[in-house]
């Protein structure tokens, strides 16, 4: 049975993905439903606390709006604040996100350790991307935010790469679209590479949990059985959704 957190608002909160810095809600709004879905994932024992440094997440945002080469994203205000928040709050020491295209997402999660957001020390934050032209553009990205190579991209198979990983993940964030078989259904082959090096307490977090339901169903069913997972939460804050999976 999957154990769900649900903004009210969710179907009718709705970005333009080629003008994501446009403001859809109050900040306040934004604020509340975040607030909510960190309780959530509270109270299930999935995160230590809810506190956030909130001056820290906007100073990110800024940065990205400003550096960023973003042709397009699906990453709303609500999931970057979800998602940098989970990173300040759980601060993983590695951490891997699997296809990222521009590297919005990935430095949604790693701009809680590097750049003007920056609120804590990473030891090793990869971006993986399959497509060499868009690696090469989420690392320039990358770069004019993080000078430290912290947080750095590579070209490359998700799977493959996170199978040869060799350190320990600590948290693992899931958006490949894999190829025409798969789709979204790589988040599980990419997962079972990772499995073993994620320690007790790591986190995963898989987007598209809301849109890509039935593509994932196979991946859902796997971390929402607790033979696999310590629990799992699928947090509906917008239509694309988040489901965050604790080890
Ligand atoms: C839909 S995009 C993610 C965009 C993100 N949700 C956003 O809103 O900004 C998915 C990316 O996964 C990449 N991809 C697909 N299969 C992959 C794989 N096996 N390894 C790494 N990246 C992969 C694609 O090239 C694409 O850039």
């Amino acid at each position: 049975m999957a154990k769900e957190y649900h903004a009210p608002d969710w179907e009718t909160y709705r970005m333009d993905t080629t003008h994501p810095h446009v403001r859809i809600e109050p900040m306040d709004r934004e604020r509340e439903t975040t607030g909510q879905a960190l309780e959530a994932l509270r109270s299930e024992g999935m995160l230590p606390h809810t506190h956030y440094d909130e001056k820290k997440l906007l100073a990110h945002r800024k940065a990205v709006e400003e550096l960023f080469e973003i042709p397009w994203t699906a990453i709303t205000h609500r999931m970057q604040r979800t998602i940098w928040a989970i990173n300040a709050i759980s601060q993983p020491r590695n951490m891997i996100a699997a296809g990222i295209f521009c590297g919005n997402t990935f430095i949604s999660n790693s701009g809680a350790a590097v750049g003007p957001g920056a609120v804590y020390t990473a030891n090793d934050l990869v971006g993986v991307e399959i497509l060499p032209n868009e690696a090469e553009r989420a690392e320039r990205n990358v770069r004019r935010i993080d000078p430290t190579g912290v947080a750095h991209i590579v070209a490359a198979d998700a799977v493959e790469f996170t199978r040869n990983y060799s350190e320990p993940i600590n948290l693992l964030y899931l958006d490949a679209d894999g190829d025409e078989a798969r789709g979204k259904g790589i988040y599980l082959d990419i997962l079972l590479q990772a499995f073993d090096k994620m320690p007790k307490g790591s986190l995963v977090l898989a987007h598209n949990s809301v849109n890509c339901a039935d593509r994932l169903k196979h991946y859902l069913a796997f971390v929402r059985d607790p033979a696999n997972m310590a629990n799992s939460l699928n947090l509906v804050i917008d239509g694309e959704g988040l489901e965050v999976s604790l080890m």
